[in-house]
């Protein structure tokens, strides 16, 4: 049975990634940025020139391509081909092709596998580990003993992903930012491999109006009596 893993599902906006490293810390676990797996693979198909809708290309690419994350909460760390590409993943070019690029179904078995394996590591030698993503809850690790998903309002995830734009020095206009942020949740939740749902025992919070601190107190007591 898996140990200490916290599932921690949701759209993006939702303060998931940030709650998800602030409660790996303090439990002492480690972090996994799901996303940024896909993200890399999805910086792959665009440097190399590859369409996002080419599913044999895009299969093939992200066979080929060698992809490492780190799990440390305090510097999570993601590598192409041995390259940080901690910032290059997070740009408007890669949030377009992201969504297209994990419904293949391969490309997710591809990486579902490496993440069931740090998973694995994690809950055996270390402290546990909180998997932030779409799928951990229903598919990935359907074991965990604590699932959480998180959701907010539309324009509240799109204010707090301007936000993060602007505190890392990128331009950002809100309507853009919201129609960007409400395409990839419609990609995500409606794509027929592993889509974007709460598993049905999972904890669901609703972040709207709750700041990071208040949801993380909430999960800190959920981890101490479930995890
Ligand atoms: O969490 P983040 O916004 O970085 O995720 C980027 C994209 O990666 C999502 O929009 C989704 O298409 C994909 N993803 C996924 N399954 C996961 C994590 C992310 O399909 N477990």
């Amino acid at each position: 049975a898996l140990r200490g893993v916290v599932a921690l599902d949701g759209p993006s906006g939702t303060g998931k990634t940030t709650v998800a490293r602030k409660l790996a810390a303090k439990l002492g676990a480690g972090y996994l940025d799901t996303g940024a797996m896909y993200r890399v693979v999805t910086l792959a198909v665009l440097d190399a020139g590859v369409d996002p809708h080419d599913t044999d290309a895009v299969v093939a690419l992200a066979r080929s391509v060698r992809l490492d994350v780190a799990t440390d909460p305090g510097r999570p760390e993601a590598r192409l081909d041995g390259t940080d590409v901690g910032e290059a993943i997070r740009t408007p070019r890669v949030d377009a092709a992201v969504s297209a690029v994990s419904a293949v179904p391969e490309v997710r078995d591809l990486l579902v596998q490496r993440q069931r394996t740090l998973i694995e590591e994690a809950s055996r030698d270390e402290g546990g580990i909180v998997v932030d993503g779409r799928d951990i809850g229903t598919v990935v690790a359907p074991d965990a003993p604590l699932k959480v998903f998180l959701t907010a309002a539309p324009e509240v995830r799109a204010a707090r992903r301007g936000a993060q734009d602007t505190a890392a020095g990128r331009e950002s206009n809100q309507a853009t930012v919201l129609a960007s942020v409400e395409r990839r949740d419609r990609l995500d939740s409606s794509r027929a491999a592993s889509p974007l749902r709460p598993a049905d025992d999972a904890v669901e919070f609703d972040t709207s109006e709750l700041s990071i601190e208040q949801v993380l107190v909430a999960l800190t007591e959920l981890a101490g009596t479930r995890g």
